[in-house]
């Protein structure tokens, strides 16, 4: 199965690096997920240069991260997708201090399966961390965020809703985790004299 990615993958980038590497592709190829195929189409050549050279278990990783996820974004981005996560967290508290579990539950469920943007997660990140050392962390950072979610939602299910807040912060951790690897400064003004400060 490994294997069979790997050289779907290695196949899917010749073709789409250049021509003349595909001499080098198998002859009888394995077929790539059409999805990170779709995805690498619309990748700039530096970044699927990046992609490409990732480990064989990474890419069977963030395919499999991918394909956890049921919905897909059309049009939006990471940015955006993100402000819609956040919202789920809100309506989350909001539930919790409200006593809807059901609330809890369902927006918790809907973080966890939150929209892949266009492209996937990895057009939005820093070049220069898209490398496999740096996203080795991302299953991690995957099981705090979305599994808490989703012990979230198993104990608002069981009306339980202290066990549910105190998995609030345990998804904060996460957010805060990647934010800090992957996110950089946002919001810096091009038009201040003084650099941000952090
Ligand atoms: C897999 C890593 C990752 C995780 C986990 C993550 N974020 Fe983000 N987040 C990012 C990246 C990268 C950006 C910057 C995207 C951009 O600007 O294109 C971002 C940006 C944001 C933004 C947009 C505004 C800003 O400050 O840049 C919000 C809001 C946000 N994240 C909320 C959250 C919340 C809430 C959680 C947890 C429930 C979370 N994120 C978990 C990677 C992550």
């Amino acid at each position: 199965m490994k294997k069979t990615l790997t050289v779907g993958l290695m196949l899917a980038g010749s073709m789409l690096l250049s021509s003349q590497a595909s001499a080098e592709a198998p002859q009888t190829p394995a077929p790539m997920p059409v999805e990170m195929q779709q995805m690498m189409k619309v990748y700039s050549p530096e970044l699927r240069q990046k992609v490409m050279a990732l480990s064989p278990e990474l890419k069977k990783t963030i395919q499999q991260l991918h394909a956890g996820h049921t919905r897909r974004a059309k049009e939006t981005n990471l940015r955006q997708i993100m402000h819609e996560i956040l919202s789920e967290y809100q309506s989350i508290a909001s539930a919790i201090a409200t006593d809807n579990s059901e609330q809890a539950a369902e927006s918790a469920r809907r973080l966890a399966n939150h929209r892949i943007p266009k492209g996937g997660l990895l057009a939005y990140f820093p070049l220069d961390k898209v490398n496999t050392n740096d996203l080795s962390v991302l299953p991690t950072m995957n099981t705090i965020v979305e599994g808490s979610a989703l012990k979230l939602a198993d104990a608002a299910d069981k009306g339980d809703l202290s066990m549910a807040a105190s998995y609030m912060s345990e998804i904060m951790t996460g957010c805060v985790a990647c934010h800090q690897k992957f996110r950089g400064v946002p919001g810096v003004s091009a038009n201040l004299m003084t650099p941000a400060s952090k």
